[in-house]
């Protein structure tokens, strides 16, 4: 049957498929066997942050088969749509108390990296266990930022993305594959 409720067929600011909805469950797959196998034993704390990682995430744990918990920050960093300015504050903090417990944190997309900094500086000082982070997409030409995402699940052009949880101005979240945006010429 036909299947393509969220296409958003009309919407000129949706650009081309860069990533399937069926590539997006494959790759879920291979990191949540991967994840599970480097945990073996443990029961990691699993934080999404809130609100692009949310549908990564719970397909995402649905693959590890461990006996995890689940936690979510929500973060915002100041600046416009499609721009963060490194200036974070935390909107919703963790319910759990992570000391000595192994917590990997996932994101929907690592840009310039700024936000994952705040937020590794803020979560060290708790002391965990152990903290890595599981990020989708990272941007093509940034391998510094491999040294602080140790699971990735796809390389992206540094052109905008939407779709699977990432948002333009809080919509298109609820695409199934992962576009390119095409912003509003102007003038
Ligand atoms: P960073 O602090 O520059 O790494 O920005 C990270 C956050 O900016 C992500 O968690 C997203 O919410 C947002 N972001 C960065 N690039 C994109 C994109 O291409 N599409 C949608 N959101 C993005
Ligand atoms: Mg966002």
């Amino acid at each position: 049957m036909d299947n393509d409720l969220t296409t958003f067929a009309d919407d000129p600011s949706v650009g081309e498929v860069l990533i399937t909805q069926v590539e997006i469950e494959a790759r879920i797959a291979e990191l949540g066997t991967q994840i599970a196998n480097d945990y073996a034993g443990g029961s990691p704390l699993i934080v999404g942050i809130l609100k692009g990682a949310v549908f990564f995430i719970s397909d995402l744990v649905r693959q590890i088969d461990l006996p995890l918990e689940v936690d979510f920050m929500a973060v915002s960093s100041y600046g416009s749509a499609t721009r963060t300015s490194g200036v974070v504050r935390i909107l919703k903090d963790l319910d759990i108390d992570i000391s000595g417990r192994e917590v990997l944190l996932i994101e929907d997309i690592v840009d310039s990296g700024l936000t994952l900094s705040y937020l590794r500086k803020t979560l060290m000082a708790r002391q965990p266990a152990s903290l890595e982070v599981c990020s989708l997409l990272v941007r093509d030409e940034r391998e510094d930022i491999d040294d602080l995402v140790r699971y990735i699940g796809f390389r992206v052009p540094p052109d905008f993305v939407l779709g699977y949880g990432l948002d333009v101005d809080q919509r298109y979240r609820n695409l199934r594959d992962i576009r390119s945006y095409r912003p509003p010429v102007s003038g």
